[in-house]
């Protein structure tokens, strides 16, 4: 079975910086370079669908200085690669509870959508202040005052449930990603932090998915 659809909850930036005397902020840089390099890679692999975990409805904890970085390196990447991205053929939508971002970053955001309506084929969604359970209430709010249905309401409406999920950095967890979506994704973890994941990883979780047995429930 093919993977169609891949998550990826990009973790342990923090620590990669810290094994090699860096402030955090450089593993968050290094880790929105390895970003950008496994977007290409999914899309050359023939994938029709990455979603990545960038920063989450928790994240905010880390302090302002942290979180005012992470939000800075992504209104830069989404400044410099959206048209970059869109002329190589790559879709970009920006998921999670937009509104308390900043006017820049809600600026480029629906620039991004703009540019990427256009295009069809391969989509690379970015999780920015997303939580499942956050996103499962809004979606549930929606459905009561519009009528439509609950899984039209998601901000993953249209695209289909995540075949595979990869979480690099050793940890053993969802932390609130794509908690709906993911009730019958293949699990894959990797003590790799993420700025060391290479196409060569993503290959090789790939390859160990299609050795497994989906029974969805069946026999
Ligand atoms: C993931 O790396 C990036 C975000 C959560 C924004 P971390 O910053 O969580 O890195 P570690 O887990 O502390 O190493
Ligand atoms: C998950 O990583 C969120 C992102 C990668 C964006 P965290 O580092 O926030 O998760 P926990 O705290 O280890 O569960
Ligand atoms: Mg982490």
């Amino acid at each position: 079975m093919a993977v169609k659809h891949l998550a990826i909850i990009m973790d342990g930036n923090g620590r990669w910086a810290k094994a090699r005397g860096l402030p955090r902020v450089a593993g968050h840089k290094q880790g929105a370079e390895t970003f950008r390099e496994i977007a290409y890679h999914c899309r050359d692999a023939g994938l029709e669908y990455l979603t990545v975990y960038a920063f989450s409805t928790e994240n905010w904890k880390r302090g302002e200085f942290e979180v005012g970085a992470i939000l800075r390196l992504l209104e830069d990447y989404l400044e410099e690669a959206i048209e970059k991205m869109v002329r190589e053929g790559i879709r970009l939508k920006v998921i999670g509870d937009l509104a308390p971002l900043s006017e820049r970053a809600k600026a480029l955001i629906a620039k991004t959508e703009e540019l990427s309506s256009k295009l069809s084929g391969f989509q690379v969604n970015l999780c920015v202040n997303y939580g499942g359970r956050n996103e499962i209430i809004r979606a549930a709010r929606l459905s009561a005052e519009s009528g439509k249905a609950f899984e039209d309401c998601l901000d993953t409406a249209g695209i289909p449930d995540p075949d595979l999920l990869i979480r690099p950095g050793g940890e053993k967890r969802l932390s609130n990603f794509l908690l709906w979506q993911c009730a019958y994704t293949e699990l894959s973890f990797t003590d790799k932090f993420w700025p060391d994941i290479t196409g060569a990883d993503i290959d090789a979780a790939i390859k160990e998915f299609c050795c497994r047995s989906r029974r969805f429930g069946g026999i």
